[in-house]
């Protein structure tokens, strides 16, 4: 059993410290120029009680943005606004064990759509999903739905990572243009896009990204507010492929190390829960050959070993 979080604030500290040490290890993402300017050694985490009640440590001021953390979010609201069946003719249920913006298995294995919607492929197949008129309404819908489970009404696109990521991704383009061809986008892919990096530059903190964890920690009922956002069917979905699939192709890895559904981005953000426990959020932007942040890993490892979080 874990222990309560008074006591995991005493031992904190000292634990983010020593991991930061990874940080060395590492490198900062720098495919989205923006994103390069990220500290090295930056390491924050907050963990929240279902009470909103929070133990912290390090750089929990740094601001960075959700990146692919953002794919749980869109796929959620993807299954709120079309359901189950209308998802799943778009993207698969299993991992791919290649790298998060790989192009290999859309040709290579039928029927051509992405394997799930945590890989690029997928997530852009589900931005495509998102009710709304043009891709203004899309990204306000989802910006209104990422605030809500947040608690927080002010989180934004951070504008400059938008526009870094729209200007520079080539590899997404291909991705997108490549569905297009095998009928899987419908519509404009541009505009598509456009939804697709804006949510990934959605722009946060640890504690955020805390309280959006506890969301799912606690099947999609907040517990601060006791309104449920989203049915616990859709939140099972969404916590399965952060077991499988959150962590790309060290998801493996994560899973006997951590034992936590875990997504991560490549501004070095993690989401994770103790399910039913705790919401947890952490950044450390130097990220491992994975692309998942080194130092956060590590610090995850040590916790879930010291306070027996694994689910397994
Ligand atoms: O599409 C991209 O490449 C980024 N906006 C998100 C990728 C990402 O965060 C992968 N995570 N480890």
């Amino acid at each position: 059993m874990t222990l309560p979080l008074e006591k995991i604030q005493i031992l904190l500290p000292d634990a983010v410290e020593s991991s930061r040490k990874l940080a060395v290890q590492g490198e900062v993402a720098s495919y989205i120029p923006e994103l390069s300017r990220a500290p090295q050694h930056a390491l924050g985490v907050c963990i929240m009680d279902r009470t909103g009640k929070q133990a912290s440590a390090g750089d929990t001021e740094l601001k960075f943005t959700l990146q692919s953390i953002s794919k749980v979010f869109t796929l959620l609201l993807a299954l709120l606004d079309r359901g189950e069946e209308a998802v799943f003719t778009k993207v698969g249920k299993e991992p791919t064990g290649d790298d998060f913006n790989s192009m290999l298995k859309l040709e290579l294995v039928e029927p051509g759509i992405p394997f799930n919607p945590l890989i690029n492929a997928g997530a852009i197949a589900i931005s495509s999903l998102i009710e709304g008129k043009n891709p203004k309404e899309k990204s306000q819908r989802i910006l209104d739905f990422f605030r809500k489970s947040a608690g927080n009404s002010s989180i934004d696109v951070e504008e400059s990572v938008f526009r870094s990521e729209a200007d520079s991704a080539h590899r997404n383009r291909s991705l997108a243009y490549f569905l297009k061809d095998n009928g899987v986008l419908t519509g404009d892919v541009e505009e598509i896009l456009e939804v697709y990096f804006r949510h990934c530059s959605i722009e946060v903190t640890c504690s955020d990204v805390a309280r959006m964890a506890l969301l799912l920690a606690c099947n999609g009922t907040d517990p601060l507010t006791g309104e449920t956002l989203i049915p616990r069917r859709y939140v099972q979905i969404a916590k399965t492929f952060m077991v499988t699939c959150g962590m790309y192709n060290a998801s493996g890895e994560f899973a006997i190390g951590v034992g936590l559904p875990a997504k991560s981005g490549v501004s070095g953000g993690i989401l994770t829960m103790v399910p039913g426990t705790y919401g947890i959020g952490l950044v450390g932007p130097a990220l491992n050959d994975k692309g998942n942040s080194v130092a956060g890993v590590h610090l995850l490892e040590q916790l879930s070993s010291k306070l027996d979080w694994s689910m397994f």
